[in-house]
């Protein structure tokens, strides 16, 4: 395509993860918006019904029978005049590293929140990780349906727990069997829920007064005084809309709502993709900034899933295009290497199939088939200008596992696997500081249990891992550590780059070693 045509279509990309706690409706809200998309007929497509009993050993069994992890990772649709790419983040027994670093391939993020829950400890992680870059966040409140915690309660608690100023795009009027409907503040009109007819949906408020004009029945309902009052005090003491620190990731708009029934979703969805932003530059590692509207194709790995088929062992590289279009066939130039590569192989994701790439620009999604040549973080590019992205950075990992070969003879391969896996971003390793004995660090347990398939299935190599459960893992600058600091409730280990540091048995341990050596600094990673 020509360049003000590229242009036109990179403008149009909305891209975003949504990120939350199990069970808050990710799922639920995920298939709305590919309803409204045209992507599925139905809801309940995405995901069959939970059963909830896998075992995480199970995990190539869950990819087979679910066949989403692939396919749904990345979901593609049309809506208002944009082309939105949702980026899966699992939860559950998939939590990974590949999460948080799905994370860094998004423009804005949307958090769902369960209403009768407030903010949970996923909800939290994920937030933190979004935060940390500065882009815009979308909260949906969910379940407006059931009854809930107070709107100005969970308001208040999403402001303090996660130190953002959070801004009513909507207001319920009632809630559980008493819901009503939502006020919407921004479209000056109240939505109905479930009206008698889809044409009495919308009331439209005057907008100097903020009240319904003329006669209604809903006027007569005591909820309608209560909400008028409620948006008052909102008007006054609530935080003023921002654009600029919504584009920030300073405010977050918050909406109201039902994803199960239907309720809010669309205006929720029409509100948030008008104030996302289109593909946003990209920082390189040489300081330059790459523009999302550059001709030349460029793009970086933040994901790489192992083939479902034991039979090959490639596997699926996702790539975030952040500059020009991606030509199926194309030759790039991988940075790291200085290597060209022909891409032949490619998959784009739409919710139900795969589908052979035809062109995806910047802001999309393509997945590489990869038989080892990529790692996680690496850059690729067409142009002659080299161009690579700032590293993608390392997580802290909460649990650990001593990791042997089970057979001695197979050493070589133990190690190589190892070091194969590890270089690829599949899990941490650690060596314990006196004796050298190998720890893997992951954020989720499934990391630990695709390792060791993997390392089964790719390497021959038969592994033992001994889990040591979860910990706190703390840096120490070398030059204050000293190794009578380790003690019975802290682990001393050194990462790959042969940094020191602890691994506490829980915060208590690492508190009483804060008083005991109150001028050494611990430092955690994202
Ligand atoms: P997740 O992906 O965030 O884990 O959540 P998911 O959408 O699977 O939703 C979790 C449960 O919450 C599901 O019920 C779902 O039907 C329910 N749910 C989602 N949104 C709403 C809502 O707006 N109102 C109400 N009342 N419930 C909602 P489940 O019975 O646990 O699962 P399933 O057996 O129906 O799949």
């Amino acid at each position: 395509m020509d360049k003000k045509q590229l242009d036109e279509e990179v403008l149009k990309r909305r891209t975003f993860a949504i990120i939350s706690h199990p069970d808050a409706g990710k799922t639920t809200i995920t298939e709305q918006m590919l309803l409204f998309g045209g992507v599925i007929r139905q809801a309940g497509t995405v995901k069959g019904k939970k059963s909830g009993n896998f075992a995480t050993s199970d995990w190539m069994e869950i990819e087979k029978k679910r066949g989403i992890s692939v396919t749904s990772s990345v979901m593609q649709f049309d809506f208002d005049g944009k082309r939105v790419n949702i980026l899966d983040t699992p939860g559950h027994e998939d939590f990974s590293e590949d999460t948080y670093r799905t994370l860094m391939a998004v423009d804005a993020a949307v958090m769902v929140i369960d209403s009768a829950k407030g903010i949970e400890p996923q909800t939290k992680k994920l937030f933190k990780v979004v935060k940390q870059r500065g882009i815009p966040i979308f909260t949906f409140m969910n379940k407006l349906d059931r009854d809930g915690r107070e709107p100005l309660d969970l308001i208040a608690e999403l402001e303090e727990l996660l130190d953002i100023e959070g801004v009513a795009m909507n207001w319920p009027m009632g809630m559980g069997k008493g819901l009503k409907g939502l006020y919407d503040i921004y479209d000056h009109r109240i939505e109905l829920y479930r009206p008698e007819n889809d044409d009495q949906r919308f009331i439209p408020l005057n907008e100097k007064t903020g009240e319904i004009d003329g006669d209604h029945p809903l006027k007569e309902d005591s909820i309608y005084q209560q909400t008028l009052d409620e948006v008052e005090l909102l008007a006054e003491a609530g935080n003023t809309f921002n654009l600029d620190k919504i584009a920030a990731g300073e405010q977050t708009p918050i909406y109201f709502g039902s994803a199960l029934t239907n309720f809010g979703v669309e205006t929720f969805l029409k509100s948030f993709l008008s104030m996302a932003p289109a593909p946003a530059s990209h920082q390189l590692q040489d300081g330059e900034v790459l523009a999302a509207d550059e001709s030349e194709f460029s793009g970086f790995v933040f994901k790489i899933q192992a083939n479902m088929n034991p039979a090959h062992r490639d596997r699926i590289a996702f790539v975030r295009i952040c500059s020009g279009e991606f030509e199926k066939g194309m030759t790039v130039t991988l940075a790291r290497t200085g290597k060209d590569l022909r891409l032949n192989n490619a998959t784009e994701f739409m919710s139900a199939q795969r589908e052979q790439v035809s062109s995806a620009v910047a802001g999309d999604i393509v997945g590489l088939y990869d038989t080892g040549n990529f790692q996680i973080g690496d850059s690729i590019y067409s142009g002659k200008q080299k161009v690579e992205f700032e590293k993608l950075p390392q997580f802290t990992p909460e649990l650990f596992v001593e990791v042997t070969a089970k057979n001695v003879m197979k050493q070589k391969s133990f190690h190589k696997g190892m070091q194969q896996l590890v270089q690829e971003g599949a899990v941490q390793l650690y060596k314990t500081y006196a004796t050298d004995d190998y720890i893997l660090g992951a954020v989720g347990q499934l990391q630990f249990e695709v390792f060791q398939y993997r390392m089964m299935h790719e390497y021959n190599s038969e592994v033992i891992m001994k889990p040591i459960g979860a910990r706190t893992a703390r840096w120490i600058d070398p030059e204050q550590l000293d190794p009578k600091m380790s003690s019975s409730r802290n682990l001393l280990v050194k990462d790959i780059q042969g940094q020191p540091l602890f691994l506490f048995e829980n915060r208590f341990a690492e508190n009483w070693f804060k008083d005991k050596y109150p001028d050494v600094k611990l430092k955690s990673l994202l």
